[in-house]
C-alpha cells in the first residue's frame, strides 16, 4: 500500500481509496451516519498498514490434500486502545481486520488549571508487557493527549505501541515523536497548523460530536 514518509516517525497512509474517504471526511455536508463509517474505513485500511510487520511463527496445516508449512501471526493478541472518546469510532473497523484483537481504553480530560492532561479511565489487558499495543484517536492536534496516554500504556508495560489517527497536525507529531521517540505515528493525512482553539487546519471539525452527534 502506498505510504508517504512525511516527517521523522509518521507514515502518511497515502493509498487512493484512504485518501478519496479523507476528502469525503472532511466535507462538513457529510452525515453523522456516513461519517462514521468513513472513519471505521478508514481505521481498517489503516491498520492493514500498520499490521504489515507483525511477526508471524510457522505453523503446520494439514489441506485436503498434503501437509504443508504455512505462517500464522505470532504471539499475543494485538490490543487496540481508543483514547475516549472519538477513538472509539476506530475500534470497530479495525477488528474487522484482526476480529480477536483485544480492546482496552483510556479516558482522558483536560484540568482546568494545569492544562495538562488527566487520567480518569484505563483499562487494558494485564500482560501488556508481551502485547502489541494500537492507540487510537482520529486527530492527533497538539499531541497533549496521545504523548499522556502513551505514558500510561508504558506505566502499564507496554513497549511496543503504535498510534494510529486519521489526521494530524505537525503540532501534535513533533510533540509525540519528542515524547516518545520510539512510537511510530500512521496517519492518512499531515494537515497544515492547530488554530488558536487547537482545532487542525484545514482539518474535520470535532470528530468526537460528528461521530456522536453532539455538535
Ligand atoms: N480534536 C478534534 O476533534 N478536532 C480537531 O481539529 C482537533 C482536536
Amino acid at each position: 500500500m502506498p505510504t508517504t514518509p512525511a516527517l521523522p516517525g509518521l507514515t502518511v497512509v497515502s493509498h487512493p481509496l484512504v485518501q478519496h474517504k479523507l476528502s469525503l471526511l472532511r466535507d462538513q455536508a457529510t452525515p453523522k451516519k456516513i461519517f462514521k463509517e468513513l472513519v471505521d474505513e478508514i481505521a481498517m485500511l489503516m491498520a492493514y498498514e500498520a499490521t504489515a510487520d507483525l511477526a508471524l511463527a510457522p505453523v503446520e496445516v494439514d489441506t485436503p490434500l498434503e501437509t504443508t508449512t504455512c505462517q500464522r501471526v505470532a504471539g499475543k493478541k494485538l490490543t487496540l486502545v481508543p483514547i475516549l472518546r472519538a477513538g472509539l469510532g476506530m475500534v470497530e473497523g479495525i477488528l474487522k481486520l484482526v476480529p480477536s484483537a483485544r480492546v482496552g481504553h483510556i479516558g482522558l480530560y483536560r484540568d482546568h488549571d494545569t492544562l495538562e492532561p488527566v487520567d480518569y479511565y484505563f483499562k487494558v489487558p494485564g500482560d501488556a508487557a508481551e502485547r502489541d499495543f494500537f492507540l487510537l484517536d482520529p486527530m492527533l492536534a497538539t499531541g497533549g493527549s496521545a504523548a499522556s496516554a502513551v505514558s500510561s500504556l508504558k506505566r502499564a508495560g507496554a513497549t511496543r505501541i503504535k498510534f494510529l489517527c486519521l489526521v494530524a497536525a505537525p503540532e501534535g507529531v513533533e510533540r509525540l515523536r519528542t515524547a516518545h521517540p520510539d512510537v511510530p505515528i500512521f496517519a492518512a493525512a499531515l494537515d497544515r497548523e492547530l488554530n488558536a482553539n487547537g482545532y487542525i487546519l484545514p482539518g474535520l471539525g470535532d470528530a468526537g460530536d460528528r461521530l456522536f452527534g453532539t455538535r
